[in-house]
C-alpha cells in the first residue's frame, strides 16, 4: 500500500514562492512506488485548494502523513502544526512548541542562554535605550519573527539605526538589535527525534554586504562551500552546537542551524534555527545530507518515518484520567 502524503505549500508568508520551489523538489524526490502525493496549495491570501485540512480527529482518512513545505509565518511558526495536531495527523518536522520558539529569534536566544549555548549579544526595542552591550557599529536590526532576511538591516550609524528599527517594526511588533559579527557564516543540517544527528556543515559566502533576500533567492549569487573549510575541531564543535541547539528548542524531525564565526575571537555563535529549511534545488539542507551520505529520496523517506514514529509515540499517551 502506497502512503498518501499531503504536501502543503505556498502559504501566506513572504516566502510563498520559495515554498513552491521547495515543494517541487520534495515531490520530485518522493518514490512514486512508495508514495501517493496529495497536493495542497495555500494561496498568498490564505485560500486552500482543493480544500483545507479539516481539524477534526480521524476526519482525514485519505491522508497518512502531512509534509508541510511552507516557510515562515503561518507554516513554520507552529500555527499549521497546531492545526495538524487538532486533526490528529502525523506531520513532518518540528511540533508546535519547537516551531514557534524557533521562529521567534528572541525567545530562541533565551533558550540558548539557559543552556549556556553561545548567542550574539542583543536587546529588544524599546529596551535598547539601556544597552545591555556596548552599542558599537555595525549592528543588525531584525523583526523577531520572520525569515529570508526580510526586514533585516545592517546598520553603521545612529541615523541608520532609527530607520532600520522603523522598517523592522513594520514586520513585527517585536524588534531586536544585535551586535554585528565580523567573520564567517556556516550552516548545519540536523535530523532526528530523540537522537538527532548533524550533517557535515557548509559555509555561506554572501556576495553582498550580508546574506540578504536578493542573495538568497533572487540573484542567487551567494557561494557555498561544502564541506566547510574548518579545522576538524571547529567542525566537531559546530556539529555538537547544532545538536545542542536542536535539543534546547525540543526540535523533532529536522532543522537547519545557522552559525556566525567571529574572526577576531574564533568564537562560534548560534545565529538561528530554521525548522522548515529550504528544499529548493539550490538549498543547503538536503545538500548537506547528500554529502553526508543521505541523498534526497532517502532523506524524504527518513523524514516521513520520523513523523510516523512521533505520531505513534504520542498516540500511546493518555489525555485524560
Ligand atoms: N549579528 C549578526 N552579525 C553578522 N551578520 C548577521 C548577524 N545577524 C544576521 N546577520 C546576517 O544577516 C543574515 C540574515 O539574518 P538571520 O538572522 O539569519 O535572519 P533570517 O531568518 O531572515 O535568515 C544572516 O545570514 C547574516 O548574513
Ligand atoms: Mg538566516
Amino acid at each position: 500500500m502506497k502512503k498518501r502524503v499531503a504536501v502543503i505549500y505556498g502559504g501566506r508568508s513572504g516566502e510563498h514562492d520559495v515554498s513552491l520551489r521547495s515543494a517541487k523538489s520534495i515531490i520530485e524526490a518522493m518514490d512514486p512506488e512508495k508514495y501517493k502525493v496529495l497536493h495542497y496549495l495555500i494561496s498568498k491570501e490564505g485560500k486552500w485548494s482543493p480544500r483545507p485540512i479539516v481539524p477534526e480527529p480521524h476526519g482525514n482518512p485519505e491522508i497518512d502523513v502531512v509534509f508541510p513545505a511552507l516557510h515562515g509565518t503561518f507554516g513554520e511558526d507552529g500555527t499549521l502544526q497546531g492545526l495538524l495536531e487538532l486533526a490528529d495527523l502525523p506531520y513532518v518536522g518540528a511540533g508546535v512548541l519547537a516551531s514557534s520558539v524557533s521562529m521567534d529569534k528572541e525567545v530562541m536566544k533565551r533558550l540558548m542562554k539557559e543552556r549556556g549555548l553561545p548567542v550574539v549579544d542583543y536587546c529588544v526595542v524599546p529596551r535598547c535605550g539601556a544597552w545591555t552591550f556596548a552599542p558599537d557599529f555595525p549592528m543588525f536590526v531584525k523583526p523577531a519573527n520572520l525569515g529570508s532576511s526580510v526586514g533585516i538591516s545592517k546598520v553603521g550609524n545612529q541615523e541608520q539605526l532609527t530607520a532600520a528599527i522603523e522598517l523592522a517594526s513594520s514586520y513585527d511588533r517585536k524588534v531586536i538589535v544585535e551586535r554585528g559579527i565580523i567573520g564567517r557564516e556556516f550552516e548545519c543540517s540536523v535530523l532526528g527525534n530523540e537522537d538527532p544527528i548533524a550533517a557535515v556543515p557548509c559555509e555561506i559566502l554572501p556576495s553582498r554586504d550580508f546574506y540578504d533576500y536578493e542573495d538568497k533567492y533572487v540573484l542567487e549569487t551567494a557561494r557555498t562551500v561544502l564541506p566547510a573549510d574548518l579545522t576538524p575541531e571547529k567542525t566537531a564543535e559546530l556539529r555538537r552546537l547544532a545538536v545542542e541547539c536542536y535539543k534546547a528548542v525540543e526540535c523533532e524531525g529536522m532543522a537547519r542551524v545557522d552559525f556566525l564565526l567571529e574572526t577576531a575571537t574564533d568564537r562560534l555563535y548560534i545565529n538561528e534555527i530554521n525548522t522548515i529549511p529550504g528544499f529548493t534545488s539550490i538549498s543547503m539542507y538536503p545538500k548537506m545530507w547528500e554529502y553526508s551520505g543521505l541523498p534526497m529520496p532517502k532523506l524524504v523517506d527518513r523524514l516521513i518515518e520520523l513523523a510516523l514514529e512521533r505520531h505513534l509515540a504520542k498516540q500511546r499517551l493518555r489525555y485524560s484520567k
